[in-house]
């Protein structure tokens, strides 16, 4: 078939074009990350509409021209559009909590003395590499990724490819005998878990089983609402985390509630975070 003129080619052009392997031809350009998130577009419920942060959505419009509906609790969906989880969670949202605790973790490192350049970490609950993205900014060398969702895996490779010396998709509940070996070869003696405790999302049991991956003596950093920390939490949270802290196996070296990002309705969700050191098993 003769090929078609686009954008003005002039036939000298076409021509050039025509002589191209077919491959090549129909190849898609990879799209630039910002240049993806810029040209999305997305509209949130009315302000004066209040949701659990388990059924928060927004619409998005879709390349025909319709809107979309996502619930903010589909991953799967958003990971898949280049751009979307950080237009809708950082663009629109104003998320912050990988940066914070960041910057947390590298307080307390300065303060032991200790080298973000030693760390090995494990990063629960990884998505699309964002936590990477800004442990590598601090020296971190080596990071782990793990996440339920082969989609949270495969964006972080198509948008920030390298940062993760490995990442495994799995549930940690589960975690085959051999998958578990592979993760301790990776001689961790640090986990992040941020954005992801919770709601749905990561188990007390998932959690433990990572915990469990950590060297004595490790880092642990993580996001959680403060909520779950207390006597009265169901989620089962309060008694292996909160336990844990007043036991001292985990030994908080810093912790502060921090603004992890906007509801729907422009509330601010806080929550806490904490940078420790493992110093025994978590309790329960
Ligand atoms: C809000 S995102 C946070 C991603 C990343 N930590 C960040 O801060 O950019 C929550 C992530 O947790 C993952 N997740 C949810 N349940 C999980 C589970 N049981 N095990 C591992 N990852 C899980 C989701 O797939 C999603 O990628």
């Amino acid at each position: 078939m003769a090929p078609t003129a686009v954008n003005g080619a002039s036939s000298e052009h076409q021509h050039e074009v025509a002589r191209r392997p077919p491959a090549r031809a129909a190849a898609t350009p990879p799209v630039d990350l910002d240049t993806a998130r810029a040209s999305l577009r997305l509209a949130l419920p009315e302000p004066g509409s209040k949701y659990s942060q388990d059924d928060e959505w927004c619409v998005v419009a879709e390349p025909d021209g319709s809107w979309g509906e996502y619930r903010f609790h589909d991953y799967d969906r958003i990971f898949r559009v280049p751009g979307l989880y950080e237009k809708i969670f950082y663009d629109v949202l104003a998320c912050d909590s990988p940066r914070f605790m960041v910057g947390l973790l590298r307080d307390a490192l300065d303060a032991e003395g200790a080298g973000a350049n030693t760390l090995r970490v494990l990063d629960l609950g990884a998505g699309n590499g964002i936590m990477a993205e800004e442990l590598a900014a601090i020296g971190v060398p080596y990071a782990v990724g793990v996440d339920i969702l082969p989609e949270a895996r495969d964006a972080a490779h198509r948008d920030r490819p390298g940062l993760y010396a490995d990442y495994h998709v799995a549930d940690l509940t589960a975690l085959p005998a051999a998958e578990r070996d592979e993760l301790a070869a990776h001689r961790l003696n640090a986990l992040t878990v941020v954005a992801a405790l919770g709601f749905g999302d990561i188990p007390p049991q998932a959690f433990r089983t990572a915990y469990d991956l950590v060297d004595d003596g490790g880092w642990i950093v993580l996001t959680i609402k403060d909520a779950f920390l207390q006597d009265t939490d169901t989620t089962g949270f309060g008694g292996m985390i909160g336990e844990s802290i007043r036991s001292g196996a985990l030994e908080v070296v810093r912790r502060e509630r921090f603004q992890h990002r906007l509801a729907t309705d422009r509330s601010p969700l806080l929550y806490e975070g904490i940078v420790a050191r493992k110093r025994g098993p978590l309790a329960g």
